[in-house]
């Protein structure tokens, strides 16, 4: 059902602590998402991005405030929640479909269904031929797809992506942009995305957060349709046209603080 709520984040302070005063990270963030949502964050390096993305997976609590999902609080990490990081930290003694299977098996799926799920997911990366390879032969953005489908493979009720395209070349990273595209679009998934690149932003989110710098806090929020409304059919790009670029200029003087 499209619009559920999934989360719902109020008045969350994170603060660190340090040997001397604690890092307050963020500050006082209010953030709902709902299904198919597609939430891309932006803000200046350093401001709270990540640690906002890691109180959702659940591997950082908050200092103050509530994170509710599907209206429980969260103890720790679940399978709920798939996490893709920058680098793809794959297990390197398995295959790229024993990878993907990881999940599943922990779940304790029968072996056919475990098969049936890796397949479905390694087809939708477009990685079924190199299945049985281990990672350390894939290039970096077979490494990426990789983690995307064991992520995938979970069902997670959210996908989190912390700059997943970020230490890619520029090709691979406009392929992995579609690739991300048409399983969202297809799946009707709902992604939380943290990136520094505001065209990214642009041409894939739904949401467009901007968060101030450390501490940070979410101090603009977009709703844009730039991903439904202008695909090049060739290119599989968006169309670049005044509206994009007023906003892109917008965002790039509010991320300049
Ligand atoms: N484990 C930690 N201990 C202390 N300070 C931290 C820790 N993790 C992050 N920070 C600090 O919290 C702030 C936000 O970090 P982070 O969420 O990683 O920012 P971003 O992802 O936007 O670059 C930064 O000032 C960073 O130095
Ligand atoms: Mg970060």
């Amino acid at each position: 059902m499209n619009n559920e709520l999934i989360i719902e984040i109020d008045n969350l302070t994170v603060d660190y602590p340090t040997d001397n005063e604690p890092v307050r990270a963020l500050d006082r963030v209010d953030l709902k998402i709902c299904q198919h949502d597609f939430i891309c964050v932006l803000g200046p390096s350093g401001c709270g991005k990540s640690t906002l993305l890691n109180v959702i997976a659940g591997f950082t609590q908050p200092s103050d405030g509530t994170f509710l999902m599907h209206g429980q609080p969260v103890a720790g990490p679940d399978r709920q929640r798939g996490v893709v990081f920058q680098s793809a930290s794959l297990y390197p003694w398995m295959s790229v479909r024993k990878n993907v299977e990881f999940g599943p098996k922990i779940k304790g799926l029968p072996a056919t269904e475990i098969t049936r799920i890796a397949s479905h997911y390694l087809e939708q990366v477009h990685l079924l031929e190199v299945a049985d390879q281990p990672p350390f032969q894939l290039s970096g953005g077979m490494k990426q797809r990789v983690a995307l489908a064991r992520a995938l493979a979970n069902e997670p009720a959210i996908l989190l992506l912390d700059e997943p395209f970020g230490a890619l070349d520029a090709l691979t990273r406009i392929h992995m942009q579609q690739l991300v595209r048409k399983i969202w679009q297809q799946d009707q998934n709902t992604i939380f995305m943290i990136t520094h690149d505001v065209d990214e932003a642009l041409s894939l989110g739904t949401r467009l957060l901007v968060m101030s710098k450390c501490p940070g806090t979410i101090i603009q929020e977009f709703s844009v349709d730039f991903c439904d409304r202008a695909i090049d059919e060739h290119t599989g790009r968006v169309h670049v046209d005044a509206d994009y670029l007023a906003l892109r200029e917008e965002i790039l003087d509010l991320i300049d603080v």
